[in-house]
């Protein structure tokens, strides 16, 4: 779960893609989200994805099927994901503005609803399942790259009393949902050069603003030859009864 200041930092990235930072990663765990959303999503199902950013990941790895719902909080975000999808020539993608704090969608609508890497209110999601409806989460954890973080001494979530995956996990079993699964993800993320590290540092909330010349280096004096981010992610599944 992301807190909630992050609004302008999004509106600002709304163009801006990973792939420039040609970032190599291996999984260290099996949790797959789509693999999960590929065994449960139906030809009928009707799916919402909260927090689709600029929706390349819903029209690259969701299967197809009667209706998906994509949601931002920022109408840039729900710009790019429109004509990403107008490239991809998707039918059964819709993309909209919507927070997930204030969610106007009607009761018992979705089958599916999926958040990856962005802030919920599980008990708003649970009011607009089916009965028999799935939730996915998968979220950024507290350890997250925790060795660049402890050299940093701060970053992401490097305060936080309880992982957030504790917090998200505790959520999702207090808004009533059954079955609720926590599974942690770790993969490792590769990077090809010091330029491309710093740049990659510099775009997401992992440290805070710009990162140190000199502390990055420390941390680049650690493993010789190799610049490796450790990630440190979780999945949750839940079903409403
Ligand atoms: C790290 S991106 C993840 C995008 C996409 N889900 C993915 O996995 O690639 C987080 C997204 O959550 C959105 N977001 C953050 N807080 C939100 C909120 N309260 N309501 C709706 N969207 C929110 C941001 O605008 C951003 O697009």
């Amino acid at each position: 779960m992301l807190h909630d200041n992050y609004f302008d930092y999004y509106e600002k990235l709304a163009s801006w893609k990973f792939d420039e930072f040609d970032i190599q990663s291996e999984s260290l765990t099996d949790w797959d989200l789509y693999e999960i959303l590929r065994s449960i999503v139906t030809e009928s199902s009707c799916v919402l994805d909260l927090g689709t950013g600029g929706g390349e990941k819903v029209i690259a790895n969701y299967p197809e099927c009667a209706k998906i719902v994509a949601t931002d909080y920022s109408p840039k975000m729900i710009e790019t994901a429109k004509k990403n999808l107008e490239i991809s020539g998707r039918k059964d993608i819709t993309f909209r503005v919507m927070n997930n704090l204030e969610m106007d969608v009607e009761d018992e609508l979705f089958d599916v609803v999926v958040a990856r890497h962005t802030i919920t209110d599980p008990a708003q999601i649970y009011r607009c399942l089916k009965p028999g409806g799935s939730l996915l989460i998968r979220g950024v954890d507290k350890y997250d790259c925790w060795e660049l973080k402890m050299i940093f001494g701060g970053g992401q979530g490097f305060n936080d009393p309880v992982p957030v995956s504790i917090t998200d996990y505790e959520s999702v079993i207090r808004a009533g949902f059954s079955d609720v699964t926590l599974v942690p993800i770790c993969e490792r993320d590769y990077f090809k050069d010091r330029d491309a590290f710093k740049g990659f540092l510099s775009k997401v909330p992992i440290l805070e603003g710009e990162p140190d010349d000199a502390l990055l280096d420390e941390f680049l004096s650690r493993n010789p030859g190799i610049i490796r981010l450790q990630r440190w992610y979780y999945g949750i599944t839940a079903r409403k009864l």
